[in-house]
């Protein structure tokens, strides 16, 4: 039994659903070899430390809520915006199609406000710095692993691309197997902010990102075998752009309001990591694999 060949899935963070389905598509993805494989994972929450000593730990968009970058008023109406719209994000009860909207309108927002604040790009960097942002624990055997065995990871956040790379680069993490799917910044000829680039990336329109990027993933055409990583139900359309896919194998974070989330979890994710502040589990899959 599979279980017993990953010491990892005893863990107690550890939930299946369908153990049988897991052991399948892992023992289906070693056979096809390494060479098949590609990781796609979220960036926030999912390779970042949701908490850490009790203590939350902040996403791409808190680095810069929290900073000397914005002023109090601003830090003010940001903080407003989270716990309106957060408790939102995370509430089960209430249709995507509901939530859809209301989430565009927090990323707006948020967006609109941090423009104002004519954010200097030489100032990221010290603010990722002096910030609580962490990387999960076994993070560098995760991407230092995936960059030896040339296997290319797609972070797909809705996050922001500028902030999410500095964090990795920091870390000294950040290898040429990365690709970003995010928000960018976008800087006038002084280095200040004066918009986003693109098409906006928020929770719920990953699959129209995934989709905008056929290019990418027409790239990766000889990869049909996905690790997906994600900690959102959002986080599950990321792989809807891969060509001709074989296997998935999906592993989601559950963090946060744990019992009411935790069966739509288990109904859409092959494994579910309850509070589980690590890449332990997803490395035990990746030492499997390679
Ligand atoms: O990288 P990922 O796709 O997880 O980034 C999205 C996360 O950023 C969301 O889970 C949301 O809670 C958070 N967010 C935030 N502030 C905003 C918008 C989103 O902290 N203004
Ligand atoms: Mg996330």
């Amino acid at each position: 039994m599979l279980l017993k060949l990953i010491p990892e899935f005893s863990n107690p963070s550890v939930c299946m659903k369908d153990p049988q389905r897991v052991q399948d598509i892992m023992e289906s993805m070693a056979k096809a070899g390494s060479n098949t494989v590609q990781v796609i994972s979220d960036f926030d929450m999912t390779l970042t430390r949701f908490a850490y000593n009790g203590k939350r730990c902040p996403t791409c968009h808190n680095i810069l809520d929290n900073s000397d970058l914005v002023s109090e008023e601003c830090k003010e109406q940001l903080k407003e915006l989270l716990d309106t719209y957060y408790p939102i994000e995370i509430d089960c009860s209430r249709p995507v199609d509901e939530k859809l909207p209301l989430m565009v309108e927090w990323w707006t927002k948020a967006h609109a406000l941090l423009v104002q604040q004519r954010i200097k790009k030489d100032h990221l960097a010290l603010v990722v710095r002096e910030s609580d942002a962490m990387l999960r624990d076994g993070y560098q055997l995760f991407f230092d692993h995936l960059h030896e065995h040339s296997i290319p990871l797609l972070i797909f956040s809705a996050g922001i691309g500028d902030i999410l790379e500095e964090v990795i680069r920091q870390a000294k993490v950040f290898h040429p197997n990365i690709n970003v799917f995010s928000n960018y910044m976008d800087f006038d000829d002084c280095g200040v902010l004066r918009a986003f680039k693109g098409e906006l990336i928020h929770i719920y329109n990953k699959r129209e990102g995934a989709l905008l990027n056929s290019g990418h993933f027409e790239e990766l055409r000889a990869r049909p075998n996905v690790l997906l990583m994600g900690d959102s139900l959002g986080d599950l359309n990321m792989a809807d752009g891969v060509q001709d896919m074989e296997n998935i194998l999906k592993i989601g974070f559950l963090n946060d309001k744990v019992e009411e989330r935790k069966q739509s979890y288990l109904d859409s994710y092959d494994i579910v990591l309850v509070k589980d502040e690590t890449l332990v589990v997803p490395n035990g899959v990746l030492l499997y694999l390679t």
